[in-house]
C-alpha cells in the first residue's frame, strides 16, 4: 500500500494572549492509503489541532505534510481549496451544518461543485441518508434534529462524496452503540467499496475496537499504541 500522508517534524502553535503555545510538537508519521486509523489521548491534547492539519484547513508551524505523493506544506490556498473538496472529506467535532438549508441539502452540499447534476446529487445524498438511518428526516433544518442526529447529517454530508479520506472529529461522541454500529458499518463499506482512508480522533473505545492502527498523543507526540 502506498502512504497517504507522511508527515516530518511536524509542529504547530496556537497564538494566544501575545504568546505562542505549542500544542503539536514534532510528529513522525506515515499513514498508509485504505487506513483505518484513530487517533486517541486525554482532552486537549492536540488530536482536533492534528486533524485540521491532515484537512489543510491549518498549516504546521514547523514540519512537511505529504499528501497523495505532493509536498502540500506550502501549497497555496486555492490549491487547498481544491484538494479539500476533491479528496477530503471532513467531519468536524461541532457539525458546522448550515442551519437555513435542509438536512438533504446540506447532504449533498459538496456534490455540485463535484460534476454531479441536481438528479444524481439528490439520489447519492438520499442514498447516504438512508445508509445513516436519516432518510426519514431528509426535509428537516438541522435545529429541527437531535444531537445525534445532527452528527449523521454531518457524516453523511462528509462521505456522499467518497472522498479518497475521511476525517473525522469524534464522529461517534453523540450516538447510542447500534447507531453507532451502523455508522461504523456504513464507514467500513465505503473503505471497501471506495479504498477511502479513515483518520479518526476518538474516546469512543467501540470505535478504537475496529481501528487497524491506534496512535496515542501524549504531550504533543505521537506514539504508535497497536
Ligand atoms: N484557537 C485556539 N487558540 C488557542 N489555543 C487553542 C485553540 N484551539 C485549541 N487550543 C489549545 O490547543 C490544545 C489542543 O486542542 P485540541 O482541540 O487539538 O485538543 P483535542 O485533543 O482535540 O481535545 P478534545 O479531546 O477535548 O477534543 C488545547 O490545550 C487547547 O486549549
Ligand atoms: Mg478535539
Amino acid at each position: 500500500m502506498s502512504a497517504l500522508y507522511r508527515l516530518k517534524g511536524l509542529q504547530y502553535s496556537y497564538l494566544w494572549n501575545k504568546q505562542q503555545v505549542p500544542v503539536l510538537k514534532g510528529i513522525d508519521l506515515e499513514l498508509e492509503s485504505g487506513c483505518f486509523a484513530c487517533i486517541v489521548g486525554p482532552s486537549g491534547t492536540g488530536k482536533t489541532t492534528l486533524l485540521n492539519l491532515l484537512g489543510l484547513i491549518d498549516s504546521p508551524s514547523q514540519g512537511q505534510i505529504e499528501f497523495a505523493g505532493q509536498d502540500v506544506t506550502t501549497l497555496e490556498e486555492k490549491h487547498k481549496e481544491d484538494l479539500r473538496l476533491h479528496k477530503v472529506g471532513f467531519i468536524f467535532q461541532a457539525f458546522y451544518l448550515i442551519p437555513t438549508l435542509t438536512v438533504i441539502e446540506n447532504t449533498s452540499y459538496f456534490l455540485p461543485s463535484l460534476g454531479y447534476s441536481t438528479g444524481d446529487a439528490h439520489k447519492t445524498a438520499m442514498e447516504t441518508l438512508d445508509l445513516l438511518g436519516l432518510a426519514d428526516h431528509a426535509n428537516k433544518k438541522p435545529l429541527e434534529l437531535s444531537g445525534g442526529q445532527r452528527q449523521r447529517v454531518a457524516i453523511a454530508r462528509a462521505i456522499a462524496k467518497k472522498p479518497a479520506v475521511v476525517l473525522a472529529d469524534e464522529p461517534t461522541a453523540n450516538l447510542d452503540s447500534v447507531t453507532a454500529e451502523k455508522t461504523i458499518n456504513a464507514f467500513k463499506e465505503l473503505q471497501r467499496s471506495a479504498n477511502t482512508s479513515f483518520i479518526f480522533s476518538t474516546h469512543d473505545s467501540h470505535l478504537v475496537s475496529f481501528a487497524k492502527s491506534v496512535y496515542r498523543m501524549k504531550d504533543g507526540q505521537i506514539e504508535k499504541g497497536s
